[in-house]
């Protein structure tokens, strides 16, 4: 680091103003703690903002674009902490010395991008990956986009997503793990994993090929009224401490090193200014050292918000809130300095955010190398088409198959109708990073055996059905329909497919209805009398040939849904753990009860669904008690001819309680792959905190009858039981709690 001594001595004067205090350092990052301090003491305030200032270096579909003389002026001023939207080993190589060697302290940048569910072998979308109920593979995905987002220079991705959804109107479901708060928890822990592999010791930089996670929205995203992106969030202190936080708890015990708050307000106090619940719950509680970043332009929206009258009061919340670096909006960079004139009390807290963030470049390992991120050979090297295949298959939900319609007889005349049957750029889904949509085989190209038809005039449509033995009809939405900014008032069949599903059907022959999607489409109406049915979601570079893997029984799919599929789009929000009421709905329409008058009671496929070409057997459990947890087993078998895998589900009930419980909640789950004949036994060890219910500020255990149903999906219970428990407290939120799943 180049350092004057009268530069030294004008920050120290400085600082000397600034009444720095020692902030606590995580016990696992101390060693860098006495460089960071040094550094600190040596910063300048507008040098401190500088750390505290994320701009754009290009757009998302023009990386690097805005990287002109003028910006690289003040990167060279200590004006810039990061950078996002940049990629590439060698444009960021050049960045990263110009802020090393050409501005005065050498501190190095922090370069991120959205890398959501690929880099540039696009995978399955991240709804499509909880899918797979299988959080080795959600890891195996998440470690292919570090890779290849870190040989393009990348330090930084803002993934995961961990928002559990339940109203699928909200365009974002794609990008999460769907509506529960236990699988959220494994699937966030596993993505945090993959990024940033095992969780590291003191002074241990981050491995090659490895990345800084972000865990967002914090908090309460998901609930956004009327699943309507970026609007309030009114959730009870229960819910929040009970669905929405607890991924977020898993993400940060699984070493998640940034957090990035929320656009939303939850019960009006937007999170971006959020003070209770980033500094008091997130760092006090939590004890979370990270790095907190704000969504883009998150700061000075805190004026649309109607809290803050200026830029640098917006400021000023942020950073009493615990925001360390302002994404995109220039705001701490333009007005802090301002707040601070008016409220020296800001000083110690821009010092604490700085901290982190040096802190996060000090983990990395870029004070050690700031070189260490990229590699031009790799960045060159081919797709891995091998493991987007094998993700895209286990991806696959089976929902329905009626007179085992699936899988297709080779000798089957197949009629493949529907645009998105050879729509290349919507199988890489909304967030594509580097992904190209010629890299995408489609299911059109992928069984060329076909008689394929667009779909663009039914009566042809038909026409081609007629002719063939097998139709398979592919209908949903592109990929332009899901994701951020794009929610929908009526999530059923969109545009004229329904006209085409009706010509199709019509035709009187046996059809497949394949659902491609970023969420849960309401389908009810639309599927009728469809007797074999596939949510294929987005599933990346492989999603053509992954479909035609199952179609064609090379594999037996296995994906369940992490959501569930209403029946129309006025019943959501909805999700199978929801309380009983005093009139549980009942199908009696003559009985006053919770429901609709005008639809039947549930989705038309429930959280946890999803058939295969072969049948399972679920012996009854047994159920033992160990110290604080208890032991739940279960022998399951492969009663089919094929071989096939099962996703185990074990859900809880308390019956009886101080507050109404949820009539069930997933506890554990384990996909197992079984041989025709194949027997295992799956044993779920629950620790009793992951019984604990939130109330008045604690999670406590309640003394009482548990009731254990494990079985195929929510509305597939195979076996049932119960145990005793006695009181006690709980310290984390019991579902982000892991259930021990051993396979014998
Ligand atoms: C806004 C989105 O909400 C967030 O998820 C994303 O990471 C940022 N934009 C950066 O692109």
């Amino acid at each position: 680091m180049r350092v004057g001594r009268r530069d030294v001595m004008k920050a120290s004067a400085l600082l000397a103003a600034s009444a720095w205090a020692p902030v606590a350092i995580a016990r696992d990052t101390r060693d860098h703690g006495v460089r960071i301090r040094d550094l600190l003491s040596r910063m300048t305030l507008s040098e401190k903002i500088g750390q505290m200032n994320q701009i754009a270096g290009g757009r998302q579909k023009a990386l690097n674009s805005r990287l002109d003389a003028a910006m690289l002026d003040r990167v060279r001023r200590g004006e810039m902490g990061s950078f996002l939207h940049v990629a590439g080993a060698e444009p960021l190589r050049r960045l990263q010395k110009i802020a090393v060697e050409e501005s005065r302290l050498g501190i190095p940048l922090l370069f991120a991008m959205d890398v959501i569910h690929g880099y540039r072998t696009t995978l399955p979308v991240p709804l499509a990956l909880a899918a797979g109920w299988d959080p080795a593979m959600m890891e195996r995905a998440a470690a292919l986009m570090a890779e290849e987002a870190w040989a393009a220079g990348l330090h930084w991705t803002f993934t995961p997503m961990v928002d559990v959804a339940r109203d699928p109107r909200w365009g974002r479901v794609v990008e999460g793990a769907g509506e529960d708060a236990y699988l959220g928890s494994r699937m966030a822990e596993a993505q945090v994993r993959g990024l940033e592999g095992p969780v590291r010791r003191a002074r241990e930089p981050l491995a090659r090929g490895r990345v800084l996670s972000c865990s967002k929205h914090f908090v309460g995203y998901g609930a956004v009224a009327g699943g309507r992106d970026y609007d309030s969030a009114d959730v009870s202190e229960r819910t929040l401490h009970e669905v929405y936080l607890p991924p977020f708890h898993a993400a940060m015990r699984a070493g998640s090193g940034s957090f990035m708050t929320a656009f939303n307000d939850v019960a009006g106090v937007p999170m971006t200014a959020n003070e209770a619940l980033v500094r008091g719950k997130l760092r006090e509680r939590w004890g979370y050292q990270g790095l907190v970043v704000s969504d883009w332009n998150a700061i000075p929206e805190l004026i649309s918000h109607g809290v803050a009258a200026t830029p640098a009061e917006a400021a000023a919340l942020a950073l009493h809130a615990g925001v360390d670096m302002d994404m995109a909006s220039s705001t701490y960079a333009d007005h802090l300095a301002t707040a601070v004139a008016a409220d020296a009390s800001l000083v110690p807290l821009i010092d604490q955010a700085v901290m982190r963030i040096l802190m996060t470049k000090a983990r990395l390992g870029l004070f050690d190398d700031p070189y260490r991120f990229g590699d031009a050979a790799r960045e060159k090297a081919p797709l891995a088409r091998g493991t987007a295949r094998e993700l895209a298959t286990r991806s696959i939900v089976l929902l329905r198959n009626e007179g085992a319609v699936l899988p297709l007889k080779p000798t089957a005349r197949i009629a493949l109708i529907g645009a998105l049957a050879d729509d290349a750029s919507s199988e890489l889904g909304s967030w594509r990073a580097r992904g190209q949509a010629e890299d995408a085989v489609t299911l059109r190209r992928a069984l060329p055996q076909a008689v394929y038809d667009p779909g663009t005039d039914p009566a042809a449509a038909a026409r081609v059905a007629a002719n063939a033995d097998v139709v398979l009809l592919v209908i949903g939405e592109d990929y332009d329909m899901t994701g951020e900014a794009r929610s929908r008032s009526d999530i059923g069949l969109p545009g004229d497919q329904q006209a085409l599903t009706e010509a199709v059907r019509g035709a009187g022959k046996p059809i497949v209805a394949i659902v491609m999607g970023g969420r849960p489409l309401a389908l009810e109406h639309a599927l009728t009398g469809i007797p074999a049915v596939l949510q294929t979601w987005f599933l990346g570079i492989e999603g053509g040939p992954a479909i035609a893997d199952v179609l064609m029984g090379k594999v037996s799919p296995a994906g369940r849904l992490p959501i569930a599929m209403p029946r129309t789009t006025g019943q959501v929000p909805m999700t199978y753990a929801h309380v009983p009421t005093g009139r549980p709905a009942n199908p009696d329409l003559a009985v006053d009860s919770a429901r609709y008058h005008d639809t039947d009671i549930g989705p038309v496929f429930a959280f946890g669904h999803g058939l295969s070409y072969t049948r399972f057997g679920y012996a009854p459990l047994t159920i033992e008690p160990r110290g604080d947890a208890t032991v739940i087993g279960v022998v399951v078998s492969n009663d089919g001819a094929v071989a096939g895998d099962e996703v185990v589900q074990l859900y809880i009930r308390d019956p009886v309680a101080s507050v109404a419980r949820p009539v069930a909640e997933l506890r554990g789950f384990k996909r197992v792959t079984l041989a025709p004949g194949e027997r295992r036994t799956v044993r779920f060890t629950l620790a009793h905190a992951q019984l604990a219910l939130w109330k008045a500020g604690a999670w406590m255990i309640e003394a009482g009858t548990i009731e254990v149903m494990v079985g195929s999906s929510s509305a597939d219970i195979r076996q049932r039981g119960r145990f005793t428990v006695g009181a006690g407290q709980g310290s984390d939120p019991a579902a982000s709690i892991a259930t021990r799943v051993e396979v014998a």
